[in-house]
This record gives structure tokens, C-alpha cells and sequence, in this order.
């Protein structure tokens, strides 16, 4: 697909079919969403990719109930990294890191859409009950939640 179409194309889907997208475009979403900048390089970032299961509606309980959150095939959370920012001190850990996982989060939801796969940005989350369900360490803050599945 030419660049402007995917971006015009793109848009929230919240309703999935089973059929779950390859593994193989997952994992080109995963390579596109890091190549996103990030501030210094140092991609103070980390991006998990849950399939669907009890963990992905542990996920969409800690999203306040966004059930189409544990309806999708595979659910990627994206963390800011504090630990990789340090750096750049207080600014880098308030500001660039975040800066850093949501440019990562928008390659990811144009890459999908470049693949025919459906995501959503899901903000509106309990970042302590996410952080619980998955035994993230303290250095990882759950900042954008994103659905991928096929739109129904
Ligand atoms: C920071 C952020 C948080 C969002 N949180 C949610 C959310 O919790 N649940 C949801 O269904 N959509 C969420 N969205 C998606 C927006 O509702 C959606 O992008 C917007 O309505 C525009 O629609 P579009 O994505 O189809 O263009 C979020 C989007 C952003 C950028």
C-alpha cells in the first residue's frame, strides 16, 4: 500500500475475527515499531506481544473492562524503559522515554494497517494492574496497549 493510503486507512478496530494474524507479520510490526527514533538512540522502550488467553483478559479487566482488548489474537503492550533513559536524567525519564514508546506505538498501528491487521491504541488502563498481570520489573511503565486481530 502507498504511504498516504495507510495512513488514511488506518483506524481504531475493536471488534476481531479469530483468524489470528502470522506470527511472521507480527513479528514485522515488532521490527517496524523499533525502528521508530527515540531520543539518543537509545530506544528506552520495551514492547511484550501476549497471545490471547488468560493474560489478555487479565489485560482488558486492567483496561476497565475494554473486553474487545481480550477478544484480539495477540495484544502487544508497550512499556517506557526508565532504566535505559537515565542519561538524560529527569527530563529523559518524564518526557523522552514516553516520547520514545509512543512514536514505536504509531509505526506499529501503520505497519498493521500496511498488513491488513486491525489495532486500536488503548490508553485508558490501570497501569499497577497491567504491571501485576504481566510481573513487569519497576523499571518498565505500561504506557499504550494495542490490540491486533483481523477486523470483523
Ligand atoms: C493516547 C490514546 C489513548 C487511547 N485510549 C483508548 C482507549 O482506552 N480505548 C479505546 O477504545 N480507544 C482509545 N484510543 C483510540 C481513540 O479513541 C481513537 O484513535 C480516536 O477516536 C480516533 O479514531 P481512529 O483511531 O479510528 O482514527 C486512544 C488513542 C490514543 C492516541
Amino acid at each position: 500500500m502507498q504511504f498516504d493510503d495507510v495512513v488514511r486507512n488506518r483506524h481504531s478496530v475493536r471488534s476481531y475475527t479469530n483468524f489470528p494474524p502470522s506470527g511472521t507479520d507480527v513479528q514485522r510490526i515488532l521490527e517496524i515499531a523499533n525502528m521508530a527514533p527515540s531520543a539518543g538512540g537509545l530506544k528506552a522502550r520495551n514492547i511484550m506481544v501476549v497471545r490471547k488467553g488468560s493474560k489478555t483478559e487479565a489485560l482488558a479487566e486492567a483496561c476497565g473492562g475494554q473486553q474487545f482488548v481480550g477478544e484480539a489474537p495477540f495484544v502487544m503492550v508497550f512499556c517506557a524503559d526508565i532504566g535505559r533513559i537515565k542519561a538524560y536524567g529527569e527530563r529523559g525519564e518524564k518526557l523522552y522515554c514516553i516520547q520514545d514508546t509512543a512514536a514505536a506505538v504509531q509505526n506499529a498501528l501503520l505497519k498493521a494497517a500496511d498488513l491488513g491487521i486491525g489495532s486500536c491504541w488503548v490508553g485508558d488502563f490501570d497501569p499497577e494492574k497491567v504491571t501485576q498481570v504481566l510481573g513487569l520489573p519497576d523499571h518498565l511503565i505500561p504506557q499504550a496497549i494495542v490490540p491486533l486481530g483481523y477486523e470483523e
